[in-house]
């Protein structure tokens, strides 16, 4: 997978060289790059934002390197991706679907956000996902990024040694996984449940089943609700 970033913080990027991210990028499965937003600025003082039109606090992003920046760094068939506080929920499907394409270009936004003729430029000529992580406003659209790549890297093919671990793993099914033990056996004074050390195959996965539904309709009682009752077989027991 190709994946440019376009932001007025390249340095904030350097975790993408660390850990599986990093391997990813070693090996090929990803072809990262980071662009500098100012590489696209004409003036002496390299600016990229100014005042709104219409008042109002804090300062826009300016609509002349952005177009400039996607007109170098796009491809056909790239798809851009715009992390926004009004953007649509990131969810884990978004995640899949965004592992399936060959090219996403990232473009950071600061400040109050990028003006908006930007965003409806790119969405005549390519697939435009303006995403939020959550109901919370960061600074910009690079720890988002940084976040977003997490979730997308472990999906590609050969990043994780266990597919398992994808199939089984929270919000892929719908639910929250249950809690998970290691050794020693007891750690001050808790032990782990018997069930774990009993060998029973059935028993285990009855049991973490039952922790799963009991998380889930706690923790994410929206979750619990939306999951098909279909997929609750006889041995389910509604929390
Ligand atoms: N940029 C600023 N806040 C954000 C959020 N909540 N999600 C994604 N990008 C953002």
């Amino acid at each position: 997978m190709k994946v440019d970033i376009v932001s007025i913080f390249p340095d904030y990027f350097a975790p993408l060289d660390l850990s599986l991210i990093g391997k990813a990028r070693t090996t090929g499965t990803l072809d990262l790059t980071v662009h500098d937003l100012r590489t696209w600025t004409s003036d002496v003082h390299r600016t990229v934002d100014d005042s709104p039109y219409g008042g109002g606090p804090g300062m826009v992003m300016r609509p002349e390197p952005w177009g400039q920046a996607l007109d170098a760094v796009v491809s056909d068939g790239a798809t851009l991706v715009v992390p926004s506080p009004v953007g649509k929920p990131f969810t884990q499907a978004d995640a899949q679907q965004l592992a399936g394409l060959d090219h996403l270009v990232f473009a950071c936004g600061r400040y109050e956000g990028i003006d908006q003729r930007v965003i409806d430029e790119a969405r005549d000529r390519m697939p435009v996902r303006e995403v939020s992580l959550g109901d919370y406003v960061l600074f910009g659209g690079e720890v988002a990024v940084i976040v977003i790549m997490e979730a997308i890297t472990r999906l590609l093919p050969g990043v994780l040694g266990n597919a398992d671990s994808l199939t089984e793993e929270s919000h892929a099914a719908g639910l929250l996984e249950a809690p998970v033990y290691t050794k020693p056996l007891a750690w001050r004074g808790r032990e782990v449940p018997d069930v774990l050390r009993s060998g029973d195959h059935g028993r285990i996965a009855r049991w973490r089943r039952e922790q799963s539904l009991l998380r889930t309709a706690d923790r994410r009682p929206d979750m619990y609700d939306a999951y098909p009752p279909d997929l609750l077989d006889k041995w389910d027991r509604k929390a």
